[in-house]
This record gives structure tokens, sequence and C-alpha cells, in this order.
């Protein structure tokens, strides 16, 4: 069995690692191609941790499958570290016949030594007859079955077919899943990226993810070219294979991040990996096809490798999106690609971390689409009005409540009017009030430092897409209240209409949250309606809080002398604290919040030890990575609190690694 720990996430993203016989392999990654006859290149010396070679092509050969079988195929393909293999079925797909058994097949790579191998799958083309793929799609489905009982110490592939009925991928998926392999590659793919498919590649990918279980890597066969990587890391893959850094050098074309270059269009070389700052174009030209092959090859190679490095530097900062969207940006086909993931936004969302380490920046009406805002209109929900009266203002510098007021409230002056309503005679002065801004649409002025409400960035200048969103939204929300007020600037920015111009004085109230107010719609927004009042009651005089007197923010909250929450910093979020946990666990219904840990696991969380994955019996669907949760036995007993390290969905399918930071509550015996 193949242990797959997650170490960050962000999207449907993880960086994780896994361990083989031959080494420990972090996720994502770059599998080169290695042809174990005529490869030229050494691998290793581009940081590669793992290869994938062909084992059919090892088996055809005389020569070397005697040597593969004497010496391992670690000494034939010189790579000491893991090696995956292939098990014939792209040459099956390419001449329609191969003289080996599936069941031979991994016999043969258990015998080499493999780290890694494949069943011989059925690589079904797109867009065939739906009867083809389904009864191609049994094939693999049984060899995946036979190839689990066959393997003794091999990792095992197991590869999710289906063609380009998205139906039959998440199927395949899900039947595969009940047989145990240990990596799950999705295969077929690359006729799609050949044809520049990427719609319906973002297709066959996300409705396998629907199938396949979060504790296994998964590897997009085939894909080589870096400009896919971070999209194809974004939907969950871990792992890819590259013979294109081959393929493409021979053909005397560059792999960028962003497309590919052909030598003979270039004046300079482009980029400043170690081949284009040695060498120069004219240099290139005029040596022998195949010394320049070598060469362009090894650029195509630091290129995939530097682009790998930069997707994980995403993740750990929670920028992947961003990054999506950028690479996404450079062909009309890619932008197809991110256009329908859009259609995905719930599935990205049931696996995206509630809180980043880096601002939400938006690149274009697309980042629209982010789970992030689908969940914070959800989310809005959960505050309920306070007023019958909405006053509506427009952006400011963040956090708004400490510029809003100079800027739209104390400038105005009846002789100018400013506001807009919907209603002629209304005093404005008790009124909730709310930002008008993009991405986010609406922002309560309580939530103006709450991730990512606070640590966003749009540009001043909006786009028709994001005008639209905007006004839809105010549309919505403004039909919870009877009156609304609006500031000229909101109507002008998103092109509202429907509001008429107030002529008359207005006095209006200055918008400004109270601590308390702030502290209950915090909560209620993080943890659910009514959560407010469940944590810091009715009477602020009971409540004393205490903040920062560098930033001014809340800091610790406290009743008499105890502990009900802190606020963090860098995200805005509330952190329960003893008593904090206990009143949210007593009014809130199971399940949740909730993390159930097993029996034998209690005193450890008692005690404030991490929650493994593996002592986890249930939780709530909706925790998300960094979420707060309370740690409970299966009678709903309260054994500690603390914060999710991983969605729900992952914690559910993981035997392995961490679930929980754990915070333990002192003298729990005698609190509950
Ligand atoms: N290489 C590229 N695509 C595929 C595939 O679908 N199956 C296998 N086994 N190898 C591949
Ligand atoms: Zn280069």
């Amino acid at each position: 069995m193949l242990d797959f720990e997650i170490k960050y996430k962000d999207a449907m993203a993880r960086i994780g690692t896994f361990k083989t016989p031959h080494g420990e392999v972090t996720t994502p990654n770059l599998m080169p191609v290695v042809h174990p006859g005529k490869q030229t290149i050494d691998v290793k010396k581009f940081g590669a941790e793992i290869v994938i070679t062909n084992s059919y092509i090892i088996f055809k050969n005389e020569k070397l499958k005697e040597k593969a079988l004497k010496d391992g195929v670690h000494e034939l393909i010189n790579f000491p570290r893991t090696i995956e293999t292939d098990s014939g079925s792209f040459q099956l797909s390419v001449y329609g016949d191969i003289d080996i058994t599936n069941e031979e097949v991994i016999e043969f790579q258990e015998a080499i030594g493999t780290d890694i191998g494949t069943s011989l799958d059925i690589p079904t083309a797109p867009y065939v007859k739906r009867e083809e793929a389904e009864d191609d799609l049994k094939i693999t489905i049984e060899r995946a079955k036979e190839a689990s009982k066959v393997r003794k110490n091999l990792l095992l592939n197991s590869v999710v077919q289906g063609s380009t009925f998205p139906d039959l991928r998440e199927y395949c998926a899900k039947e595969i899943s009940k047989f145990d392999a240990d990596i799950y590659p999705i295969g077929a793919v690359v006729p799609l990226m050949e044809m520049y498919r990427y719609a319906d590649l973002v297709d066959a990918v996300m409705y396998s993810m629907r199938g396949l279980p979060e504790d296994k890597p998964r590897h997009l066969m085939g894909a080589g070219h870096p400009m896919v990587f971070a999209l194809a890391v974004a939907m969950g893959c871990d792992l890819f294979d590259s013979a294109a850094y081959i393929l493409y050098a021979n053909k005397d074309r560059f792999m960028m991040p962003d497309g590919t270059l052909k030598l003979e269009n270039l004046i300079e070389m482009p980029c400043s990996c170690k081949i284009c700052t040695e060498h120069n174009v004219d240099e290139l030209k005029q040596m022998p096809q195949e010394q320049r092959a070598k060469l362009i090859a090894e650029h195509n190679l630091y290129i995939s490798f530097a682009e790998i490095r930069r997707i994980r530097q995403a993740i750990v900062d929670g920028e992947l999106m961003k990054l999506v969207e950028l690479r996404c940006r450079s062909h009309p086909f890619l932008l197809d690609g991110l256009r329908r993931l859009q259609e995905y936004k719930d599935d990205m969302e049931k696996l995206n971390p509630s809180s980043k380490k880096s601002a939400f920046f938006y690149t274009g009406y697309e980042s629209l689409s982010r789970s992030e805002v689908s969940k914070h209109i959800k989310k809005l929900e959960n505050i309920t009005p306070k007023s019958e009266n909405l006053v509506i203002l427009p952006h400011t510098s963040k956090p708004y409540s400490k510029h809003v007021n100079k800027e739209y409230i104390k400038k105005y002056t009846p002789k100018i009017p400013t506001f807009y309503s919907n209603t002629n005679n209304q005093d404005f002065q008790n009124s909730d009030i709310v930002i008008a801004d993009i991405p986010f649409g609406i922002i309560p002025l309580a939530l103006d430092e709450f991730y990512p409400l606070a640590q966003n960035e749009s540009p001043s200048i909006p786009d028709e897409n994001s005008k639209k969103f905007v006004r839809e939204l105010i549309q919505s929300y403004t039909n919870k209240y009877e009156n609304v007020l609006i500031h000229r600037k909101v109507i002008e920015n998103y092109d509202l209409n429907g509001f008429k111009l107030m002529e008359k004085d207005l006095i209006l109230p200055e918008a400004k949250v109270s601590d308390f107010i702030r502290l209950k719609e915090i909560a209620d927004y993080q943890f659910g309606s009514g959560s407010g009042e469940i944590l810091f009651g009715n009477n602020p005089e009971k409540i004393t809080i205490e903040k920062s007197r560098k930033t001014g923010k809340i800091r610790h909250v406290y009743e008499n002398d105890a502990n009900i929450v802190n606020m963090r910093a860098s995200d805005g979020f509330l952190v329960l604290s003893d008593l904090g946990a206990i009143r949210l666990h007593k009014h809130l219904k199971s399940p949740k919040m909730r993390v159930v840990v097993s029996e034998d696991s209690e005193p450890y969380a008692i005690k404030g030890k991490s929650v493994f994955n593996k002592f986890v019996l249930d939780c709530d669907e909706n925790i998300r990575r960094n979420d707060e949760v309370l740690i409970v036995n299966k009678d709903d007993k309260l054994l500690a609190c603390g914060k999710s390290l991983l969605s729900s969905y992952e914690i559910k399918d993981f035997n392995m690694g961490q679930a929980i930071k754990t915070r333990k509550i002192k003298n729990i015996e005698e609190l509950i």
C-alpha cells in the first residue's frame, strides 16, 4: 500500500509525499520518460525524483529484457530512485494489438523490480461511439481487478478511461477504486491535448476526480507540456509524465510555461536556463540536429521542472488559481479549459481551504468563479438583517470601516445630492451598512477584516461581467430590506437603476460597527447563523475585549475571566478557546463542526494531541482546511477543539497523517 500524505493544499491541489522502495516522491511532480534503450539525457541532474519507462519495450527487446530480469530496471536505465513503468497500453492504442497479457505484464513489471507498475488498460480514443467506450471500459475495469490480485509487492497504477463520456469517467473511477490501487492515472487524454480540446480535458479530469479517493496520487498520463501543469494541478492531478521534452526538441521546439517556440523564429534564446545562457540561437541552428535536439530537450526539462517548483510555491502561498488564470490566458483554448472549470466550482469548494496565506488577486472576470466568491455569497445568508434599512456604500481602501466615513459620509453635503433610494421619507439613522466591491459583491462592514473579504485586490476600472455580478447581487440582497439607500458612486460603478436620487437633506449614521456587533456578526458568518449569540450573548457589558495595541484589532475575548475566543490576526478568523468551544458544542447540533474520534484516541485528544485521520470516525461535511472544529467522541461528548488541516472529504478518505491540530480544553472533565 502506498502512503500518501498531504502537506499543503490550495484549490484541489495537494503538495504531498509518498514513499516507494526507492525513495520519497514529492507531489506535484514530473516523471520524465526514459527510453530503456536509447536514452541520452541523464534526468537525474534535473532533479527528477521519479521517472517513467515502458515495460513493454523492455519485454519486446531480448537484450533489454535479459538485463532487466538479471539486474533490475533501476540498473537498466541507470536511475536509482522511484521508477514507474507503463504496460504497453499506449502501443496497444497505436498498433491495435500487442503480444502480452495483462497478467504477464504485471508479473513482468514485478520481476524487473519496478516500483510502480501499470495494468493493461485500454486507452479509448475521444469522441468514439458510446458503445465502444463502454465495451473497452469493461475490459479496463476487469484488468484493474485482475492486476490487483496478481501483483505482490508492486505498487499499482489503475487507469481511469471512459473516452469523452464524463459519466463513464466517473463510473470507471468509482469501480477501479474498489481494487485498492496505489496511484490513479487518468488515461487517453493525449489526443485531447494534441487537439487543444482543453474544455473536454477539464470534463474528463473533473468527472474522474468525482470518483477517485482523495488519499491516492493521480497521474495525468502523457501530459508533459508545462503550460497545462497549473490547470491540471488545480484539478487535483499530482503527477505528469513527459516524453514531450524529447519529442518537441526533435522538432526544434522550445517548451515554455505559456506556449511553444520554434527555433526558426527565435532571435534570442527564450529563457535563463543553463542551455539558454550558454548557447545562442545561431550556434544552435548550425549544430548537427542530434546535438541540438539534446540541448533543446534539456531546456525543455529545465523549464518543466521550474514550472513544477513554481506551482508548489503557489500552493503553499495559496495563489494557485492566480497562476492557473495567468497560464490559461496564454492560449485561447486553454482559456476554454479555465472557463469550463467554472462549472465545477462546487467540486473545487469541497476541497479548497477556508483561509490562505495570500490575498485573492482578481485577474479577470473568470476570478469571479473561484469558489471563494460563491462560498461568500452562500455565507452571507448566515447574516440576518438587524434593521429594515440598508445603506450601500462604495469601496474604499481596506479595511473599509477605517476609511469609508472620511470619504463618503463626512463629505456628504445636502447641496450635492449623493444618495439614491427606493423610498422618499426614510430616516436612515438606524441602518445596516454594507460595501459594494469586486470580487465579493457585498461586504457587511463587520466582516471587513475577515479572509478573503479584506485580503483581495481588483482593478479600479471594472469590467462588464463584474458590474453585472455586483449589480445582480445588490438586487437580490436588497430584497431583504424595506428601505435602501445607495451612494451615487455605487449606482455609477455598477450601472444600477431602479433607485431615485434623494433630493432631501439626510443625516447619515457614521459607518461604524461596535466591537460587540462585529464579533457577533463574524461568528454568525464563520460558524453559522445564531453563533454570535451563543458565544457572546446579548449583553456587551458582560464581554471584555482586548485589542492589539499596535493594530487596534480585536485579539482576545473574555467573559469574566474565561477566554471565549481569540481572533487570528492573519485572517480575522475566530479561534475557539475553552468557553467558546463549550458553548458552540452545547448549542450547535451534531454534526455541525464535529470531528468524531474513536474511543482509543479519546485520551490523546483530551490531552491536546493532534488527531490523526485513522482515528476519525466521522466529521461534518462542511469542514475545510483551516476551519475551527469541535473534537467529540461517538456520544458527542466534547474532548477538545482545534483547527482542521484537511477538508472533510479528505479526512474521510485518508488513513494516514494528521487531520486536526488540536487545542486542549483545560479542566474539560469539570467544565462539561
Ligand atoms: N500513456 C498515455 N496515455 C495512456 C493511457 O491511457 N494508458 C496507459 N497505460 N498509458 C498511457
Ligand atoms: Zn532555456
